[in-house]
């Protein structure tokens, strides 16, 4: 079979990463993201094995049409990631942050992983990769809307999880949750295992070809799930 991906969200950080891992490893790959000439300067890069479609998640009535575009040239996919994703910090509840981060993260990935289900669930199946995050595990005083958004996420994933048995489908979900990875959405203070780009999408893309249901990056950030699971409510709203 042929190998080829979709990765939303693609013109920098993880999803950047993605693109050059599975170009390296003989994938056909067609990006997306907002800033058109960072595409564009990847497709430079590999004009054999790269497509390019310009859109911002956050437009929901125009997700349907940017994956037909992308779809068309690539002929066929068998995985997609969804890397798209924002978060800042928000001290003050800011609206404009909180209806940002919803936007892109609850209704954006929304309307990509519904598509690319039905796309999936219509065709020979597939597999899905959302990049949610280690923050989905709990609440954050620093960042509310993020990780409840990200909880959102996985919670939807495994909810399709659960619809793909029930339609006896071939498709595989994988819920990625990074803890901090050296990207533009690294914020905050005290930061602490920072994982190198490379370092994270590595153990990544070894998840993905594992066909692993849940994967926290890098490794040792399943120590800190761990406590995040057992810590009881009344410590954790406290620290
Ligand atoms: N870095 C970390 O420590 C960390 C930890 C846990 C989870 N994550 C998750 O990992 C994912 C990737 O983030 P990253 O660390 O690689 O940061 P990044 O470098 O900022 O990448 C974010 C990507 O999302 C795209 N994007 C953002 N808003 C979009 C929109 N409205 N429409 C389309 N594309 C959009 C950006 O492209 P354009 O700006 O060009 O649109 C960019 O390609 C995110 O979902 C993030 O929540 C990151």
């Amino acid at each position: 079979m042929c190998k080829t991906a979709i990765i939303i969200g693609a013109t920098s950080g993880i999803g950047k990463e993605l693109t050059l891992q599975l170009v390296k490893d003989g994938y056909k790959v067609g990006i997306t993201g907002r800033r058109l000439n960072l595409l564009q300067d990847l497709r430079n890069e590999y004009p054999r094995n790269i497509e390019i479609q310009q859109f911002d998640v956050s437009n929901i009535d125009t997700v349907s049409n940017n994956f037909e575009s992308l779809m068309n040239r690539l002929g066929e996919c068998n995985l997609c990631i969804i890397s798209a994703g924002t978060g800042d910090i928000n001290k003050t509840l800011s609206p404009e942050i909180e209806q940002k981060t919803i936007a892109t993260n609850v209704l954006g990935f929304t309307a990509v992983i519904d598509w690319i289900f039905n796309y999936f669930a219509q065709h020979n199946g597939g597999h899905i990769v959302g990049i949610s995050s280690l923050a989905s595990l709990r609440g954050s005083a620093a960042a509310p809307t993020y990780n409840a958004s990200k909880a959102y996420q996985s919670n939807y994933m495994e909810g399709l999880r659960q619809k793909a048995n029930k339609l006896n489908k071939q498709i595989y979900i994988t819920d990625i949750r990074p803890g901090l990875v050296d990207t533009a959405m690294a914020k905050g203070d005290g930061l602490f295992w920072v994982a190198p780009v490379n370092k994270a999408v590595t153990q990544i893309y070894k998840a993905i070809k594992n066909k692993k249901k849940v994967a926290y990056i890098t490794k040792r950030w399943c120590l800190i799930a761990f406590l995040f699971k057992i810590m009881p409510r009344a410590i954790y709203e406290r620290i």
